[in-house]
């Protein structure tokens, strides 16, 4: 009854937004309350709420009620709003203030049946997660914290492949949603001017011959100054806003990062990962170049030359010789010779 009652809420609202967005002029308070089937007290009330949510609405006691601006907050309201996915969101899709890890709360409700395409959004994360076991820093309101649950039929062995996939599909939404370049750095990172703007974080539950459920993260960073990231990371992380110096509605690229990763996702699971692969190293801006490669303790430096279908990099060192890479952190050496 509980959860009805908030589902009516969250649809009126929707519904009040919709009529309210396809005019200019105002609209009556009697007109929304005929159309929505509900009291013109009702329609008072969650005009109100919308209100408090960061909506700008004019009120005019003879003329009604005219949105004058939407917020760009993570709300589920404007998230849904002409969202085109096929399925990811639109059937659970969790929007929070504040949760310990977008990641680790998807991995509960994936334990507890959740479907593919449920998405969990954060507005602040208290104990983000990178990879290698690193933290996210993941502050209220400077960028987009979300994580997907997927259900992929296939062998385990190949779950590594799905980050590829996501990573193509991150510079795809970038592109469509603010025709911005960027590039990928193996295995995960997404860069723009070298500088990174998000990572990826895969997670796999899985059994010997089939996967349960994969929980990927992305974090991006949208609003961040220069002096917002914590100093160690400052000249190698970027925010959307100060790439494009301007502000960035996270709203649209929430939704266009949701849009491009299902449908690459899709394209993946019917034309296979070679297809996905070209467009990675397309994309990749490490294939070619001369890094540090640094796995644990160890530490390789040559040639990044090729990736294997399972998604390690090759390295060629100065003798010529190839190393097979699964995991690690790889810089890349700069005109002058540094690593970064
Ligand atoms: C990395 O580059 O190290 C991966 C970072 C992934 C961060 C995202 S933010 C949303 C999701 N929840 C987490 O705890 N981590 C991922």
């Amino acid at each position: 009854m509980y959860l009805l009652v908030i589902w009516r809420v969250d649809k009126l609202k929707s519904k009040i937004l919709d009529i309210l967005s396809a005019k200019k002029d105002f609209t009556s308070g009697e007109q929304l309350s005929q159309i929505c089937w509900v009291s013109r007290t009702a329609i008072w009330k969650n005009i109100n709420s919308l209100k408090k949510e960061g909506y700008e609405i004019e009120t005019q006691s003879r003329l009604g009620y005219r949105l004058v601006k939407r917020p760009d907050a993570l709300l589920k309201t404007e998230i849904l709003n002409n969202l085109a996915t096929i399925k990811w969101g639109r059937e659970y899709l969790y929007v929070l203030d504040e949760i310990d890890s977008t990641n680790e709360l998807a991995k509960k409700y994936a334990n507890s049946g959740k479907p593919e395409g449920t998405v969990v959004v954060a507005e602040k994360q208290l104990k983000g997660k990178g990879r290698l076991g690193r933290t996210w820093v993941s502050p209220e309101g400077q960028g987009i914290w979300f994580s997907v649950i997927l259900r992929p039929l296939m062998l385990p062995v190949y779950a590594p492949q799905i980050t590829f996939v996501l990573a193509v599909g991150m510079v795809r939404a970038l592109e469509k949603a603010l025709g911005i370049k960027a590039t990928i750095k193996w295995p995960n990172d997404i860069l723009i001017n070298k500088r990174k703007v998000a990572g990826i974080l895969t997670e796999l539950s899985a059994e010997i011959e089939r996967i349960n459920y994969v929980v990927f993260g992305i974090g991006v960073n949208v609003k961040q100054k220069e002096e917002d990231f914590p100093e160690k990371f400052r000249v190698k992380s970027i925010s959307l806003d100060m790439a494009l110096g301007r502000t960035v509605s996270r709203v649209q690229v929430l939704q266009a990062m949701l849009e491009e990763l299902e449908k690459t996702y899709n394209e993946y699971l019917e034309l296979g990962f070679d297809y996905i692969l070209k467009e990675w190293k397309v994309n990749s801006i490490t294939l070619g170049a001369n890094v540090r490669v640094l796995m644990g303790e160890e530490m390789l430096e040559g040639k990044a030359i090729d990736l294997d279908e399972d998604g390690s990099i090759i390295i060629q060192d100065k003798n010529g010789e190839q190393h097979r890479v699964i995991a690690g952190d790889v810089s890349l050496r700069n005109s002058e010779g540094n690593y970064v």
